[in-house]
């Protein structure tokens, strides 16, 4: 009754864990099996058919497992079996006990799921390795501790950890890295790119559905990975060129006195580590650690690389103490009083 009661106890706590196993992949965006894109369609397809030949295998392995623990054996372990006796191995030409079924699960039927399996891999790696029509222009992402630099060569115009692409046509992307490895990860879109300093690595995206999907490196490289995101926003084409006209314009006049002031304490503390493109000038980044072009930051949905909605308290909590929100980042405190810090709040969400 005792190890029955502990049998029982056990499943109990065994319950939890297996119902965290069942239900841990259960989100809804942004899932690699919920694909929004020629790319991630085809590894979703990969993962899928992956999924049932190896649930397939699970099954049968399982059926056999049972099959050896319930089936009749000899009643004493030093009773040999009939097929253990040396007459039997003579007779049917095996060297050892169980050489056929060795054999047969062992060689015959990995080789005969594995190579099929790893032509189809192939085959689709190389499908999705290129689009089918060239790309219509460029997008550079460059990777830095903890965001991402974002410029369309093409459109002559620069942005930050936001990504607009028009629905339906391919983009080339050229991914850089400034300082350790990162990687370019559009969970529906696209599979992991490697960010490496010193190299460019020329990869391609296509989004089929509008939609903002969420973007994240998935390369550990260092204290706040976790909080390295982007958002990637696919519109339709008239959308996206109606953005692409916005940014390419230099920031807004200031017309707000409030704001001007912020532009001033602007001017004074974050003008070494952020870039603002003031007419045809660019100024600002003159420092050794650059920050985000902010020309258009008050458009943009997200701020810290997509970890906060960009509100009006949101950055002000940021720009008071960045430290706090995202500690271990390149930005350090700037020590502002509170009339100087609503003025900058103010400025930055004037630009637009
Ligand atoms: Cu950048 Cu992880």
């Amino acid at each position: 009754v005792v190890n029955g009661t502990r049998s029982l106890l056990r499943a109990y706590c065994l319950l939890p864990t297996a119902y965290c196993l069942l239900v841990s992949a259960c989100s809804i965006a942004p899932s690699t099996v919920d694909p929004r894109g020629p790319r991630a369609a085809q590894i979703a397809e990969i993962w899928w058919v992956s999924f049932a030949i190896a649930s397939a295998v699970f099954l049968l392995v399982m059926a056999l497992f049972l099959y050896a623990l319930f089936r009749p054996r000899p009643r004493r372990w030093d009773e040999p079996s009939e097929r253990m006796t040396d007459a039997w191995l003579r007779e049917s030409g095996a060297r050892f006990p169980g050489q056929r079924f060795i054999l047969a699960g062992g060689v015959a039927l990995p080789v005969l799921i594995l190579v099929p399996l790893s032509v189809y891999w192939l085959v689709k790696i190389v499908d999705i390795a290129a689009p089918r029509t060239p790309p219509d222009f460029t997008i550079e992402v460059t990777g830095y501790q903890f965001w991402w630099h974002v410029r369309y060569p093409d459109q002559g115009l620069v942005t930050a950890n936001e990504i607009h692409v028009p629905v339906g046509s391919p983009v080339r992307l050229l991914l850089k890295a400034e300082d350790v490895i990162h990687s370019f990860w559009v969970p529906q879109i696209m599979g992991k790119h490697d960010m490496v300093p010193g190299k460019t690595i020329e990869t391609w995206l296509q989004a089929d559905r509008a939609g903002t999907y969420w973007g994240e490196c998935a390369e550990y490289c260092g204290v706040q990975h976790a909080k390295m995101a982007f958002l990637l926003v696919a519109e339709p084409p008239d959308e996206f060129a109606a953005w692409v006209r916005v940014q390419q314009q230099p920031a807004a006049e200031v017309p707000d006195p409030v704001a001007r002031r912020g532009a001033q304490v602007f001017a004074r503390e974050c003008i070494t580590c952020h870039t603002i493109r003031v007419g045809n000038a660019m100024i600002g980044g003159t420092g050794d650690t650059p920050g985000p072009d902010l020309t258009h930051f008050g458009g943009r949905l997200t701020l810290g690389a997509g970890i906060l909605p960009n509100t009006r308290g949101n950055v002000a909590g940021w720009v008071g103490n960045p430290q706090a929100i995202k500690p271990g980042n390149k930005m350090p405190v700037v020590y502002l009083d509170s009339e100087s810090l609503l003025a900058v709040v103010s400025y930055l969400e004037s630009l637009r």
